[in-house]
């Protein structure tokens, strides 16, 4: 069975049991508090708590999700940072019996896995919340003997909340027995063993808790189900391979290198799979108009890039290599993904923006990382400054993991706490620095600063309106003289673009629009569509600023009370700010 075949029966399967099929949601997550989409059920979140689900009460998908937390385990036979996760989802309608009813005959009647490779956990109980027997009950009546079903702890069998509260739960898991040997530990060698015997395929979340910020557990109104299974561990089993690389999914990609280089495969797994994975991330976040940069899903996607290119200089491939992988990687996904197919010309460009930038400083990174080492390492010393970190970030774009993975190598450890401390330096020079231009932090706050600030929102939501809505504000600055504004676009603005924006921006200082201040949480400005940059970094309290119905965006102001202050506005220069960010300067004539 391919790829393909075994997504849609999943699919399938579930449709004939009364489930919709819902389309992956995007990789950047719409939950705020969390960066990046790692399993199916974010995007039904709120369907646990009694929102009503407008895709009704039993639904399936196949979602694409990145996992930053497992990088470092890229390489092994089973760990992926991008995957797919194939889920079926209910709100309140079955609960435990059904789910591993439909898991089991899924599994065993269609996928035609043998039982006795199955074993299973479940939640053992702890201080908070009882034994989960009803669900090793379920698999026992279904056949499973009970010695090859384990009780586990709240580390292994008990998930969520993603984010800081939510809806959570005891789960049930289902490990395939890959080599059917017990390793040393003999009878002790069972699921979650660390030998490899042992893969975990599904895990089935019964969520009947919700977990607030302070980690108090209530009991759901209503109860719900999500349930994940690794879609490239699933295609391991069926496809009888020994690792999630070796799948058709991943092949032409691994063969692809091996084409290139004289170092082989079976010698240099690890290599290859980091690359193939990365590869991977990289064409999807891309296709999402992610950009690499220092913050958030920027920089996820840059640590990526920038850690399969050294990976790359291991097995001596030749330089600008990630084109071709990324071509590879996009004819594999296609299909079932038409919209990477259709971003392939800003994935190429952002990938290889980023290749030629990193290209250019990394030799020299490298050789001044092993001078450091040399010159300041002297003696018993075996951490790297957070400072001198910073400063390979600084000057060579290393990404801190990217040196603290160097380091390892050499058995040095790098101080992260110092790293963070030199970044702090950095921004609050660079925001003295802002402050001087105005004069002193009070008079920052001046009439040519709230208008500049006005004109920056309009600028904003016009380049939006004229461009599109992948526009997204990568950095802003105001003198006293003008605003300067950076956002996410990959081609040049042509003249008319540039009018178009200007003349729109104009009509609303015509209009004489009012603007409006408001206080409110974070999530509920987010979820009244407000725009935010930089997530992370606000307070949960935050101030919006709306103009009349045209913008909507979180900011700390100054702003103007009716947009004729600003008289008019215009674009003076468009330039480029870096790949795939563009830079407007702009100013108001009076
Ligand atoms: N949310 C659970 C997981 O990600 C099951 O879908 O493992």
């Amino acid at each position: 069975m391919t790829s393909i075949e075994i997504r849609q029966r999943f699919l399938d399967f579930f449709k004939e049991k009364g489930h919709k099929i819902v389309p992956s949601s995007s990789l950047l997550s719409s939950d705020p508090t969390v960066l990046l989409t790692t399993a199916g059920m974010q995007q039904f979140k709120e369907y646990y708590l009694n929102k009503p689900s407008p895709y009704g009460n039993r639904v399936t998908s196949c979602q694409k999700c990145f996992r930053t937390s497992d990088i470092d385990e890229v390489g092994d036979d089973s760990h992926l940072t991008f995957l797919e996760m194939l889920g079926n989802f209910s709100f309140g309608d079955y609960f435990k019996t059904k789910t591993i009813e439909f898991a089991y005959e899924l599994l065993v009647k269609k996928y035609k896995i043998p039982e006795f490779r199955l074993w299973i956990t479940y939640f053992g109980g702890d201080e908070n919340v009882p034994e989960d027997n009803e669900s090793q009950k379920i698999w026992q009546k279904l056949g499973i003997p009970r010695e090859k079903i384990f009780g586990f702890d709240r580390k292994d069998n008990f998930w969520g909340p993603t984010g800081e509260e939510g809806p959570c739960g005891p789960t049930t898991e289902i490990h395939f027995d890959l080599t059917q040997k017990p390793c040393p530990k003999g009878e002790n060698c069972r699921p979650n063993c660390d030998c490899g015997r042992f893969v975990e395929v599904w895990n089935l979340v019964f969520n009947e808790y919700y977990q607030d910020k302070e980690k108090n557990l209530t009991p759901l109104k209503q109860k719900g189900v999500d349930t994940g299974m690794g879609f490239e561990r699933l295609i391991m089993v069926l496809q009888k391979k020994s690792s999630v690389f070796d799948i058709d999914l991943s092949e032409p990609i691994i063969k692809e290198i091996e084409k290139n280089t004289q170092k082989p495969y079976n010698l240099n797994q690890k290599v290859y799979r980091v690359i193939t994975d990365h590869i991977k991330g990289a064409v999807f976040l891309a296709s999402e108009r992610v950009i690499p940069s220092n913050v958030e899903e920027g920089y996820v996607l840059r640590r990526i890039l920038r850690r399969a290119i050294r990976f790359s200089k291991l097995l001596d491939l030749p330089k600008i290599f990630l084109i071709p992988l990324a071509q590879k990687t996009i004819k594999i996904y296609q299909n079932v993904y038409p919209e990477i197919k259709s971003a392939e010309a800003d994935i190429l460009t952002i990938i290889q923006n980023e290749e030629e930038k990193f290209e250019k400083t990394l030799e020299k990174g490298l050789k001044e990382f092993d001078k450091l080492i040399e010159t300041d390492l002297v003696g018993n010393k075996k951490i790297i400054s957070g400072d001198k970190a910073f400063w390979l970030f600084e000057t060579y774009g290393f990404p801190l993991e990217l040196t603290e993975e160097l380091a390892k190598e050499k058995k040095l450890e790098v101080d992260r706490k110092g790293f963070g401390k030199a970044f702090k330096k950095h921004q609050e020079i660079s925001r003295a620095g802002a402050e001087k231009k105005f004069g002193g932090v009070g008079k920052e706050a001046t009439y040519e600063a709230a208008r500049l600030h006005t004109a920056t929102h309009l600028l904003h939501q016009s380049l939006r309106k004229i461009l599109g809505e992948h526009v997204k504000q990568m950095g802003s600055d105001i003198t006293p003289q003008r605003l300067r504004f950076d956002f996410s676009h990959l081609s040049k603005m042509t003249t008319e673009e540039i009018d178009k924006v200007e003349n729109l921006v104009n009509q609303k200082i015509k209009d004489n629009l009012e603007v409006k201040k408001e206080e409110m949480e974070h999530k509920e400005a987010l979820e009244s569509g407000a725009l935010a940059f930089f997530r992370e970094k606000y307070p949960e309290r935050v101030t919006v600023y709306s103009v009349g119905n045209f913008s909507k965006e979180i900011c700390a102001g100054p702003h103007v009370s009716q947009t004729q202050e600003l008289n008019k506005f215009k674009i003076i220069k468009e330039e480029s700010a870096g790949a795939g960010v563009r830079r407007i300067r702009a100013i108001l004539e009076e």
